[in-house]
């Protein structure tokens, strides 16, 4: 539970010896966690079929090593620590043995209610420790959960619940987050009426006691209660499923992307205390929400495997004031500080004297994540965040990677501004040219799509479902090869500057949409032919969605219907991907062979006059009158 790396001399040699045998290199470090039976063989892969197996035979389950290995040592200790979103409620904290007790009960409750190992469970909560508890619980019995961040629409729910086959739905009455509440059941019952696997709903009460309304329903403390007290964890072999998660891509339809349990965990473990070079017992503050990957891996399962506490604030960054996230970092003494770049340009905009006013001297290293982060930014969060003396860590990686590839290792290997720097051990990064062709080392300034040519033991093994999808998303278009979708500068000394996708996803402050899924809904109004969505850079956000609308000329069409189609995205994504600006345009550039050119849509958007190369539209006349809505609207 300690840092392999902690000596740039140890990268050096660790990243080249992974390189040269990750068979050798990652059996000794995942000796560093329990096993129940030990794995017969270390890595056997094929990444053109999308074969990825590490740890075959070994028998384990995570949650022996984030709870019950500790629990000798410091079950007494905080594992969790919750900020409620009003600081005027009480916080809550839970030991690793009080954690344990949940988890087991929680664990034996479900089991009553008919849940087995293998069987998939749909959590949509909000940031609340229940959420820990039931992530933890299905790991405990082998369930494999899909949870579903509490923003999303119960449309998208729906299709999650639905793609996925859950038999059981967590969720809770409502919460609120700053000074808007979601009322959370109602969602997700709208949801459950298209959803007829779901044979259990279990219900924290979590603004108000919720009485129980049918049949199925079931009340998370009833659940504890009926619960015993142990519950021996379910062995699980190394490439059982653990846990799915959805996410964005260029097509319409979000993908499950599923972990398995022996690497995920491993490549949790070992990048997080590489990274931030944790010691047991410190205080790790990840801001993620654990509706997304970054709160799986660093705001439950990383500083658990490691012996830390971690922080779970369920509120915002600025309510009820602007300084909210300093005060928590003071208040628990959080050694480390990791969240997203949106979240730190926001803040900044706030003014340099509401950090300045917190010394927050427990600091010792800063995480930015989700989104290349700019200079500026990197710059802020250094002086007014921390002080001039935290390292700042810039960590790239994917709901696909499971956890950091890329990343500097905190004052271990260099901290450059704007740069993701090197790659871990195990991350073997490459640039490819559009025909597929390495880009040379030698090169002082490269550029291309960035791809990786190893397995590593936390990758995603399938898209849950279709196997195929998982191939042809990622293995086809550079065969050999693992495709992230992102676009990549590497310089002299290897680093990597991540520049941001080259495929049609769109990164909103650090939530991924597809664009095509944002066009879908669109498309769904009445009015409505076709549409483009296009994402722009914006100061916070990182990127903004603007959509361009196509409909038919005889209809009138008036200022209520952008309203109705950002009412139509919030209901079947959710509100975040709502698009920042709609023009209802006459025609969408086109080339001949129907293919939308959202590069012109982009440099019509950032004013510029030359288009570039326009010859291949099939109407070149479309783009003035784009132009002239355009300008007209903005
Ligand atoms: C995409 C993955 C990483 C977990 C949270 C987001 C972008 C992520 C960085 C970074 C530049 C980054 C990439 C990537 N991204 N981290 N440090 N610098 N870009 O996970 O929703 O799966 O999104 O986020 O474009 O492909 P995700």
């Amino acid at each position: 539970m300690i840092p392999e790396i902690t000596t740039f001399n140890d990268y050096i040699k660790q990243w080249d010896e992974a390189s040269r045998d990750p068979a050798g290199y990652f059996e000794k470090i995942a000796r560093s966690f329990t096993w129940k039976k030990n794995w017969e063989k270390t890595l056997e892969f094929d990444l053109k079929e999308g074969h990825i197996a590490w740890f075959k035979g070994g028998f384990l389950n995570i949650t022996e090593n984030c709870l019950d290995r500790h629990l000798a040592e410091r079950g007494g200790q905080p594992a969790l620590i919750w900020e409620p979103n009003d600081p005027r409620e009480k916080n809550c904290v839970l030991t690793y043995r009080q954690l344990w007790s949940q988890v087991c009960r929680m664990a034996s409750g479900l089991k009553k209610l008919g849940v087995k190992k293998g069987d998939r469970v749909c959590i949509y909560l909000p940031m609340i420790p229940e959420a820990a508890v039931a992530m933890l619980a299905c790991a405990r019995l082998g369930a494999v959960h899909s949870v579903v961040f509490a923003g999303f629409s119960p449309t998208a729910l729906a299709d999650r619940i639905r793609d996925a086959d859950c038999s059981v739905l967590i969720t809770a009455d409502g919460f609120s987050r700053g000074d808007k509440s979601v009322p959370l059941k109602r969602l997700a019952d709208e949801a459950l009426q298209v959803c007829p696997s779901v044979r259990h709903v279990v219900v924290v009460s979590r603004s108000q006691p919720y009485a129980i309304q049918s049949a199925r329903e079931v009340g998370w403390t009833d659940l504890l209660e009926r619960g015993e007290e142990t519950f021996p964890a379910e062995p699980m072999e190394a490439e059982d499923p653990f846990f799915i998660l959805y996410t964005s891509g260029s097509t319409g339809k979000p993908k499950g992307v599923l972990h398995t349990c022996g690497g995920y965990m491993v490549w949790a473990g070992f990048t997080l205390r590489n990274v931030f070079q944790t010691r047991p017992g410190e205080i790790f503050f990840c801001t993620a929400d654990v509706g997304w990957v970054t709160g799986h891996t660093y705001g439950l399962y990383g500083p658990l495997l490691n012996g830390l506490t971690t922080v779970f604030f369920e509120g915002v960054p600025t309510w009820p004031h602007p300084g909210r996230l300093w005060e928590i970092v003071e208040k628990y003494g959080a050694q480390v500080l990791y969240t997203a770049p949106t979240a730190i340009r926001a803040l900044e905009m706030l003014g340099s004297e509401i950090p300045d006013r917190y010394a927050m001297p427990s600091l010792r290293v800063l995480g930015s994540v989700g989104e290349p982060i700019n200079t500026d930014a990197w710059l802020w969060y250094h002086r007014h965040v921390g002080k001039e003396r935290c390292p700042i860590v810039d960590t790239w990686w994917q709901t696909e990677t499971g956890g950091i590839l890329i990343s500097t290792l905190a004052g271990v290997t260099p901290s450059v501004p704007a740069w993701a720097t090197l790659p871990l051990p195990g991350v073997q990064p490459v640039l490819l040219d559009e025909e597929g062709r390495e880009v040379p080392n030698e090169a002082a300034h490269t550029q291309g799509y960035l791809c990786l040519k190893s397995p590593w033991p936390g990758m995603m093994r399938s898209v849950f479902g279709s196997h195929q999808r998982f191939v042809d998303t990622y293995l086809r278009r550079f065969p050999g090869y693992y495709f992230t979708g992102d676009g990549a500068l590497r310089n002299a000394q290897g680093h990597y500057r991540i520049i941001g996708r080259v495929d049609d996803v769109v990164n909103v402050s650090g939530h991924r949409i597809g664009t095509g899924e944002v066009e879908d809904a669109l498309n769904m109004h009445d009015l409505v032919t076709e549409s483009a969505v296009v994402g722009m850079p914006h100061p916070v956000k990182g990127e903004a969605l603007h959509a361009f609308v196509l409909c038919p000329p005889s209809q009138d069409v008036s200022q209520g219907l952008k309203k109705e189609l950002q009412d139509l995205v919030a209901q079947k994504i959710g509100r975040f991907a709502v698009p920042e600006k709609i023009f209802i345009v006459p025609g969408l550039p086109k080339t001949r062979s129907g293919k939308i050119m959202r590069r012109i849509l982009r440099k019509i958007l950032a004013g510029e006059r030359d288009l570039g190369d326009t010859t291949s539209l099939l109407d070149p006349a479309v783009v003035e009158t784009i132009r002239q809505t355009v300008w007209a609207n903005q």
